[in-house]
């Protein structure tokens, strides 16, 4: 790979031995995709911030980066960190994080702030077709598809190296020629492509079939940024997918022919009522036993979502035993708790947290409309009205 004076500095260690060990993680593994080049980027975002026990040697080596006094140079944020707040709802998790406080105390540190799997809802929000190195497959994708800038999906550490030497090596996504559609996607008549859950099992099936390829999906002009965004993470659960071109909506798919970049879809695929119904089946996990969670946000919802979520709640009551979670980021949790909508939390007993529901194991039975949870776990998957019919029984019988 070809690296400049600065760069070639860095990497001989003349700038310090850890700086020259994250600058040998990013070119060899830019060498191994076959990058010729580093480029500048102005954003990344890791996935490394659950202080689980079984992340210590990552943790180790974030520590060994703040000792060298080493920052970041672009914004960087990190994945949902654990929600101090409901430390009774959660007595059984918290012994789990035994790396927490000191792995968020190494990542502020070395600059990195901002803990959520959205951070473009906060100040991370790059602007179009800007470089930048993230993490957190469920961001890349919504980087990509719905703002216009170019990342691949980065590993954990190295979207930490990324930040903290400005750089990732250009390949892939950060390549025009390569962002080009492979497959196109549609949905037939007999969906109802303005229900949120269809487009979000519409996204595990395009994940399934797509695999690395991108997709390109005709149909969902009027789908919002948060429908994409619910989509997008399903898919890139089901598959390596870091780009959908959602025709109307991506910048660079304004209509199919600049999708495929004059070129031809390898396939043409049309989703059915029957295959949404049947994904939805092979992906939820049925429980005998009444829930003990349920879960909204995963991604952390928006403020839209989040309200759209309280507006469904108000007079209604979770049945005791059970949680209610309502995932986002903590900016979002902190406003509405000083609003006039916490009546509506109080009331219900809702609980409004920053926390991954995933990544913090809570105790099962967990009832989710959440794809991307259930592709990894074995939680219950519903949408949202059915998720709080359920809560307020208390019961997964009618
Ligand atoms: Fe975010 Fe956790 Fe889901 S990081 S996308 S809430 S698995």
């Amino acid at each position: 790979m070809f690296l400049n004076r600065e760069e070639e500095a860095i990497f001989s260690g003349n700038k310090g031995e850890m700086l020259a060990k994250l600058m040998k993680l990013i070119v060899k593994l830019g060498e191994s995709f076959g990058a010729e080049k580093l480029i500048d980027i102005t954003s990344a975002h890791t996935v490394l911030n659950f202080g689980l026990n079984f992340v210590n040697a990552a943790a180790q080596v974030i520590h060994e980066i703040r000792e060298a006094n080493l920052k970041v140079k672009v914004r960087t944020t990190a994945d949902p960190i654990i929600d101090m707040d409901y430390k009774d709802e959660l007595s059984m998790v918290y012994p789990m994080f035994t790396l927490h406080d000191q792995l968020i105390d190494d990542l502020l540190h070395v600059g990195i702030h901002g803990f959520t799997c959205t951070p473009y809802f906060l100040d991370n929000r790059p602007n179009f077709g800007e470089h930048c190195a993230w993490s957190e497959s469920s961001a890349v994708i919504y980087l990509n598809s719905v703002i216009g800038a170019r990342s691949n999906r980065e590993g954990g550490l190295v979207d930490i190296a990324c930040g903290i030497l400005g750089k990732t090596s250009y390949h892939g996504l950060h390549l025009t020629e390569n962002r080009k559609g492979d497959l196109l996607f549609r949905l037939s008549d007999d969906v109802d492509k303005h229900d949120l859950f269809n487009l979000t099992s519409m996204g595990l099936i395009i994940g399934e079939i797509a695999g690395n390829k991108i997709p390109v999906i005709e149909g969902l002009e009027h789908a919002s940024n948060d429908e994409i965004k619910n989509l997008g993470a399903a898919s890139a659960s089901t598959g390596a997918v870091a780009l959908i071109h959602v025709i109307g909506k991506t910048p660079e798919a304004k209509n199919v022919e600049v999708a495929f970049q004059n070129d031809k879809p390898e396939d043409v695929i049309e989703i059915t009522m029957d295959d949404i119904n049947e994904v939805r089946e092979k992906y939820s996990t049925e429980w005998s036993l009444p829930p003990k969670n349920l879960s909204i946000g995963c991604p952390h919802l928006s403020r839209d979502e989040v309200l759209i979520v309280l507006e469904k709640l108000k007079g209604k009551k979770i049945a005791p035993g059970i949680n209610f979670w309502i995932c986002t980021n903590k900016e979002i949790k902190d406003e509405i708790v000083n609003s006039e909508y916490n009546e509506i939390l109080k009331d219900s007993g809702a609980h409004l947290t920053h926390f991954c529901p995933l990544l913090t194991a809570l105790p099962r039975p967990l009832i989710t409309n959440s794809a991307k949870t259930c592709f990894y776990s074995n939680a219950t998957y519903k949408n949202i009205d059915e998720c709080i019919q359920i809560a307020e029984r208390g019961t997964n019988n009618d």
